[in-house]
């Protein structure tokens, strides 16, 4: 695979950024001065020891938590994601970006259709529901057959193993076609097999042109990536 050419824009990039905790009284400073730039079409690990805020820099990239206020920027095809306004910035969180989480975070009480057709579903009218449901379905169906879970659609997931709730995860992830996938310890809970099954789907999605940045702790798991990044005393080094 080539390096792309870094003189294109990377599709996601975080310049100086601050991420400060306050607990009470106390300031908890966990990135300063973090940057990170990924192309389109790449594959990231970032690396490091518990606790030095590997998640919390995923968050900020994604857009599930903002950076310290007077800190540098964060943009997504050049656009700072700060600035887009709350209905923008939904749509970015909602439709640029998919999310795969440790634990997995589904609902239990939908099945495995629903759940992965869950981020279709925001922001749609009552009306447009109505009259996409069925391809919606059909559409899902298809994606999580992609997933390896064509034949367990309608079960819920205390009903699966851990390996197929993560695999619910990642088609739920994919389900609006993001422009990247951020994924945090995706394996983390699993066993090596399991989890090098769902290193093999992410791997695929990658061949197909979908940008990634994956956060682990595990060398031999961020070796499937193209390149590495380690974070230390709150800093992409
Ligand atoms: N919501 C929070 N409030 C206070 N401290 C937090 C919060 N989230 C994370 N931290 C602290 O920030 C540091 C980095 O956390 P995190 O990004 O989860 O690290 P990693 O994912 O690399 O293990 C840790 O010391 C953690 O305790
Ligand atoms: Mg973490």
């Amino acid at each position: 695979m080539h390096a792309p050419p870094q003189t294109t824009l990377p599709l996601i990039s975080a310049q100086n950024v601050r991420k400060t905790y306050r607990l009470g009284k106390i300031s908890v400073p966990v990135l300063r001065d973090a940057s990170i730039d990924v192309h389109e079409g790449e594959w990231v690990s970032i690396v490091g020891s518990s606790g030095s805020g590997k998640s919390t820099l995923l968050h900020l990239l994604g857009g599930l938590d903002r950076a310290d206020a007077d800190s540098g920027a964060i943009r997504f095809g050049g656009e700072d994601i700060r600035a887009l306004g709350a209905a923008r910035e939904n749509r970015y969180r909602n439709r640029d970006v998919g999310f795969v989480f440790q634990f997995y975070h589904l609902l239990p009480e939908l099945n495995v259709l629903e759940n992965a057709m869950l981020p279709a579903l925001v922001g749609l009218s009552r009306w447009r529901w109505f009259a996409e449901k069925g391809a919606l379905r059909d559409r899902t169906a298809e994606l999580l057959k992609t997933c390896g879970l064509g034949h367990r659609l309608l079960h819920r997931p205390a009903e699966l193993s851990g390996g197929e709730r993560q695999r619910v995860a990642i088609a739920r992830a994919l389900v609006n076609g993001p422009r990247m996938l951020l994924a945090d310890e995706p394996t983390g809970n699993l066993d090596a097999k399991t989890g090098a099954g769902i290193l093999d789907l992410l791997a695929e999605r990658h061949a197909a042109g979908l940008t990634m940045v994956m956060v682990t702790h595990d060398a031999a798991i961020a070796a499937r990536a193209q390149r590495q990044v380690r974070i230390a005393d709150g800093r992409v080094q």
